[in-house]
């Protein structure tokens, strides 16, 4: 069942989010070639700590790291590493942190350096859906309203939608009701209501939408090797419409 939370607790979340809000415009002008993924990892930690907060994922069902960190054709859940950025790439960094007990998650696709025209439409029509979907995120809406003008808008331009990771309910817990896809139907799908929290996060691929993950257990990719990007804020859903509690 989905947990609806009150004014008090969503002022408790988005200052979780507000942790992670920190990290990802602490990270974006830092983001460039020669710049590893480990090193981001330990940026983000020390910002989490600092705010006495936790890096939820470290030791999430056995995930390693404070962030997932995925280049190119990874979708998510990459492993942070030691290898440089190179110009060209475009890389997701996820986190999630917890403060007095509730739960903050947002991940944010940046270029490295400058990008193919490819790559750079594939980000921007990805915070494009980010946004609709967000937009679509109200009070008498149903989720088939946020996830059918994410479909149109990643297919209408060419792009697929991943179905096999999935945007979650968030509070105590990292996945709440609901857990869905972003794919659907206008019109259908669960009534969204004021005090739900959850996130929006679709991931969309150059190419197919179909991933295999990595003999690591956790690294997602895309099957044709095509690039895959991903934006996600946590949002709040209020008598006045979505607040986006990770805004940055
Ligand atoms: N943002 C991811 C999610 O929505 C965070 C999970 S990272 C994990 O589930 F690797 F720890 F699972
Ligand atoms: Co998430």
């Amino acid at each position: 069942m989905v947990i609806l939370k009150s004014t008090y607790e969503i002022e408790a979340i988005r200052k979780a989010c507000q942790v992670v809000a920190e990290c990802h415009r602490t990270i974006a002008p830092l983001i460039k070639p020669g710049i590893t993924t480990n090193e981001i990892e330990r940026i983000f930690e020390d910002i989490i700590l600092k705010h006495g907060a936790k890096p939820y994922t470290k030791g999430y069902k056995g995930y390693p790291y404070a962030t997932c960190a995925s280049v190119n054709d990874v979708i998510a859940h990459g492993f942070p590493k030691d290898k440089p950025l190179e110009e060209g790439d475009i890389v997701t960094i996820d986190t999630v942190a917890e403060l007095d007990g509730w739960l903050g998650d947002s991940a944010w696709s940046y270029a490295v350096g400058k990008i193919s025209p490819t790559a750079e439409k594939l980000m921007r029509v990805t915070k494009e859906c980010l946004d609709l979907g967000i937009a679509q995120a109200q009070p008498g809406n149903r989720l088939g309203d946020v996830t059918s003008a994410i479909q149109r808008h990643a297919e209408s331009n060419g792009f697929g939608v991943v179905r096999d990771l999935l945007a979650h309910g968030i509070g105590r817990d990292l996945h709440e009701a609901p857990n869905y896809m972003h794919v659907g139907k206008p019109g259908k799908g669960l009534r969204i209501k004021e005090g739900m929290v959850f996130t929006i996060e679709p991931m969309l691929t150059e190419g197919t939408y179909l991933m295999s993950i990595d003999p690591d257990g956790w690294t997602a990719r895309t099957l044709d090797g095509k690039l895959a990007a991903q934006y996600e804020h946590t949002i709040a859903i209020t008598a006045e419409g979505p607040q986006i509690l990770t805004e940055q």
